[in-house]
């Protein structure tokens, strides 16, 4: 596996892998790497010739206030697990490589990133965004590889990469959850013992709504009060809880077709998010 730093350095081997007519499959990370990510690496081993694992903590998409300084970080872990897992080339540029003194064009993404995750961060989506879009451009993949676990991300992603024609196919895969449920988050390291074991409400809650709407529930305000109703009292504070349609986020009346039911909630403090999708008929 090679460590690549430099950008250049980056931008020619992706010209000559072009040349050469290799596939290449981008995972973009902020690293502190758990198995969730590394299901998106074992699916791009499956799809690429050529597999680029990005690690880079992106100081955009933090809001000042937001957890920037103290994201979780373990470089030496994260890169022998990406050489078991067969990756080609793990590129980690430097902050001020991405974002030089004189940096000042970000991608805007629309509606999509004012809901939401948008609402509550809202610049959260045009640094997640702008980063996206200069690694695509830095490491020229065919196919990226994003996580369910961040459904509104993907979104977005889709969204810009439709919007300015980038020829890169977008490949989602399910979240990658804990024994008892937990979405595995690089976040997760935050919470203190007790706050764990109070997470477990989040899962819990996301399968009460999915077998509330099984056994023929169909009102969605109905199914986001359960979700609330369940999670109070556990968490500290619930952002929001949304029943919309999968491809678009958009709030839905009646549950029915590709749903998506998300939520993001404070315990301790600190803040997860998490969703499941479902087909209804
Ligand atoms: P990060 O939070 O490190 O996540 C990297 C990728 O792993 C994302 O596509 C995310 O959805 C996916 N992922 C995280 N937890 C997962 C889980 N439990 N199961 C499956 N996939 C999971 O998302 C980011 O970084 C950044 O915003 C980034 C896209 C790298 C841009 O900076």
């Amino acid at each position: 596996m090679r460590v690549i730093r430099s950008l250049v350095r980056m931008q020619k081997l992706a010209a000559a892998f072009k040349r050469e007519k290799k596939r290449i499959v981008l995972v973009p990370t902020m690293g502190a790497l758990h198995e969730g990510h590394l299901a998106l690496v074992r699916r791009a081993r499956k799809l690429g010739d050529i597999v680029v694992v990005s690690i880079f903590v992106n100081p955009s998409q933090f809001a000042v206030g937001e957890d920037l300084e103290r994201y979780p970080r373990n470089p030496a872990t994260d890169k022998r697990l990406l050489k078991r897992e067969g990756v080609d080339i793990l590129f980690t540029p430097e902050a001020d490589a991405i974002y030089p003194d004189d940096f000042d064009t970000y991608v805007v993404p629309g509606e999509i990133a004012t809901r939401l995750e948008g609402a509550f961060r809202p610049t959260h989506f045009r640094g997640v965004a702008t980063v996206v879009l200069k690694l695509f451009n830095l490491v020229q993949p065919d196919i990226a590889i994003f996580g369910c676990k961040d459904l509104q991300q993907t979104v977005v992603i889709r969204r810009m990469v439709a919007d300015l024609n980038l020829p890169i196919r977008i490949v989602e895969i399910p979240t990658t959850r804990d024994r008892d449920g937990l979405a595995l988050s690089s976040r997760n390291s935050y919470l203190s013992k007790q706050g764990r074991k109070r997470a477990r409400a989040i899962p819990a809650a996301l399968l009460a709504a999915q077998e509330k709407i099984a056994s023929g529930e169909r009102s969605a305000t109905k199914i986001r009060s359960l979700i609330k109703r369940r999670l109070l009292g556990v968490v500290a504070e619930v952002d929001y809880v949304s029943v919309a349609e999968r491809h678009t986020l958009t709030e839905l009346k009646e549950i029915s077709g590709e749903v998506a039911i998300s939520l993001a909630c404070r315990i301790d403090g600190v803040r997860l998010i998490d969703n499941i999708i479902l087909k209804v008929n």
